[in-house]
This record gives structure tokens, sequence and C-alpha cells, in this order.
């Protein structure tokens, strides 16, 4: 079953959804792990519809593991047309998508997308007039305030 995910991750991988910064996001979110030291970074954009608030095109950025990238791809598809409420209660396994239940040893990178997702809806706006940052900016500055570092739970690995 983890080769098929594989396969599968390799594939998303060929050709990633949704990759790089909105010019025009309404909120953005970066987290990092402590463990194994990969950041993610989502923007999110709203729109409206039928009255409801929901999310139109959600972005990533990572500076991560393979599987990390796959599940963000896979995961800015899906978000579009949920509700905020709905977005927040995905769980890694749900934000994988057609990649499929994530292996054990890959939970922590479906964690590090749920959480990347929770910051970005939490969310700060960004800011388009300060120069452009990337998340490689980011770690070179290392002063950064504005990254979350979470500690993953590791447990459901178990
Ligand atoms: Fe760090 Fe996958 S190994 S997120």
């Amino acid at each position: 079953m983890e080769k098929d995910f594989e396969d599968r991750a390799r594939q998303a991988l060929a050709q990633p959804k949704n990759v790089g910064e909105m010019n025009d996001a309404d909120s953005v979110g970066t987290v990092g792990s402590p463990d194994c030291g990969d950041m993610l970074r989502m923007w999110l954009k709203f729109t409206e519809k039928d009255g409801k608030k929901v999310i139109d095109r959600a972005s990533f950025q990572a500076f991560g593991c393979q599987t990390a990238i796959a599940v963000a791809s896979m995961a800015t598809e899906l978000l579009k047309g949920k509700t905020p409420e709905e977005a927040r209660n995905l769980k890694p396994n749900e934000l994988s998508g057609e990649l499929g239940p994530l292996p054990p040893m890959k939970i922590h990178c479906g964690q590090l997308v749920e959480q990347a997702l929770k910051s970005a809806l939490d969310g700060t706006e960004p800011d388009t007039k300060a120069p452009v940052e990337t998340l490689a900016g980011n770690l070179q500055a290392r002063s950064s305030g504005k990254i979350k570092i979470v500690p993953l739970d590791d447990s459901a690995s178990d």
C-alpha cells in the first residue's frame, strides 16, 4: 500500500497544482516542523457563494519533503468551495485526497499541510507592500516572527 501511495505521490509531484505565491490572497499562514525542519506556506482567497464565505482558491509554497508537496497540491485543489469551518475540520488523510491515506511514516507530512491550512484560516492578511518574501528568504533571514513552529503529533504513526 505504501508503494501505491508513493507511486501516486510521484505522479502528483510531476505536475503539482497551485504552487506559488498568490498576489491577491486574503490570508496567509506559514508553519515549520521542528522535527524535520520542513516548512509550508499556504495562501487562501475567499469568495461568497449562496450567502456563505467559501474558499475560492488556495496556493502553497513548500520547503519540504515530496509527500508534503504532493499532499499540499491535492489539498489546495479540494479546498475550493469549502467554507472555512469545513476546511478547518479536514484531517491529513482527507487533505491527501486522491493520494489515499497517508502511510504511518508520512502522517506528519500531512499534518504540516493541515497546520499550514489552519494557520492560513486563522490568518494574517498578506502585506502586499512588503518586499516579496519567500520561504527560502525566511529561512535565510532567521528572524521572521511570522513563522509558527508547530510540534507535529507523531503519536498517530505509532
Ligand atoms: Fe518533514 Fe515530510 S519529512 S514534512
